[in-house]
Order: C-alpha cells, then sequence, then structure tokens
C-alpha cells in the first residue's frame, strides 16, 4: 500500500515535471498576452492548444481511449463517436462543459444510455488531473 501510493505520487511528479517542462520551454509565462486571465489554482485548466494536443496524445496512446471509441474519436466497436455534436451526458455549451468532461471520464458510465457496455473509469487506466484535462480539451475540440 505504501509503496503504491509512493509509486503513484511519483508517477504524479513526474507528469507534473513534464508540463511544467513544456510550458516553459513553449514560453507561455512569458510570451503570455498581459489581458490574458490568469489561470486559477485547482480549477480546471484552460483549453490551450498545447493541451488540445497532449488530449490527442493521451487519447489515441496512453489513455487507451481509441480501444473503444477509435484513435480519431469518431467512433469504435465498443464506444460512441466523439467528434459529432450528440452528446449522451455532456452540455459541451456548457461553461462547465471541460470539468463535466474530465469528471465523466474519472468516473466511466456504470449504465450506459447509447451503447450496450459502459465505460471503465479512466477508460480502465490510471490518469492524472493533467491528463484528464487535455482529454477534456481535446475532446471538446473536435
Ligand atoms: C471499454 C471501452 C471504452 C474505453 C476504453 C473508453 N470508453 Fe468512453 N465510452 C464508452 C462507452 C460504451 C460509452 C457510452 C456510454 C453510454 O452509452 O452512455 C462511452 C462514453 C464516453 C463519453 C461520453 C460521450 C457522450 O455522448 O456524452 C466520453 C466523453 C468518453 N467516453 C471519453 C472517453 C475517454 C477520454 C476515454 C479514455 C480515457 C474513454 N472514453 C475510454 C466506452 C469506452
Amino acid at each position: 500500500m505504501g509503496q503504491n501510493m509512493a509509486g503513484k505520487w511519483g508517477a504524479y511528479a513526474l507528469a507534473l515535471a513534464a508540463l511544467a517542462a513544456g510550458c516553459a520551454s513553449s514560453g507561455m509565462a512569458a510570451d503570455a498576452p498581459a489581458d490574458a486571465p490568469a489561470p486559477a489554482a485547482g480549477a480546471a485548466m484552460a483549453p490551450t492548444p498545447e493541451l488540445v494536443a497532449e488530449g490527442q496524445q493521451v487519447f489515441a496512446g496512453a489513455g487507451g481511449c481509441g480501444i473503444c471509441h477509435g484513435n480519431n474519436a469518431a467512433g469504435g466497436a465498443f464506444g460512441p463517436d466523439l467528434t459529432d455534436d450528440d452528446w449522451a451526458w455532456i452540455d459541451p455549451a456548457s461553461p462547465n462543459a471541460m470539468a463535466e468532461l474530465a469528471d465523466l471520464i474519472r468516473t466511466g458510465v456504470t449504465e450506459p444510455r447509447i451503447s450496450d457496455t459502459g465505460m471503465p473509469p479512466m477508460g480502465g487506466r490510471t490518469l492524472t488531473d493533467e491528463q484528464l484535462s487535455a482529454l477534456a480539451a481535446y475532446i471538446l475540440s473536435l
């Protein structure tokens, strides 16, 4: 148990470090326009192009989402199309759409509304908050 926790938080710290490095190398902090809203600590992250690109990678890669939804998210044998305007769970027009999506991905779907099968929490993987935000940003961009 203690070992597991250490491993989990170690991976989390690594992910954070990688994220910070990404920001630094893209000059985000230095080049941000003065009138850009400051990111609120703890709030859902803004859907920047960097976050969308990260989400796309996680979707088709580490997240394993493509196994069911197709690597381009257009739907597969076990999961619905996420690129169309038909949503069973999400209101993409909601100001909280990012957070709603991240929550849904975190929780999965136990009682499917459109498919025959549900979706395991995080698609069956272990994902960080940042990866969940990235996935949400990516899916909203589709
Ligand atoms: C084992 C197959 C499977 C995997 C893996 C999977 N999903 Fe799903 N997902 C589903 C199914 C099935 C549904 C539809 C549930 C329903 O009918 O309500 C769904 C629904 C969704 C929805 C809601 C769509 C809507 O119309 O509101 C989102 C968003 C989503 N998945 C994202 C993801 C992401 C991101 C991942 C990767 C972390 C992922 N899924 C991995 C099977 C999967």
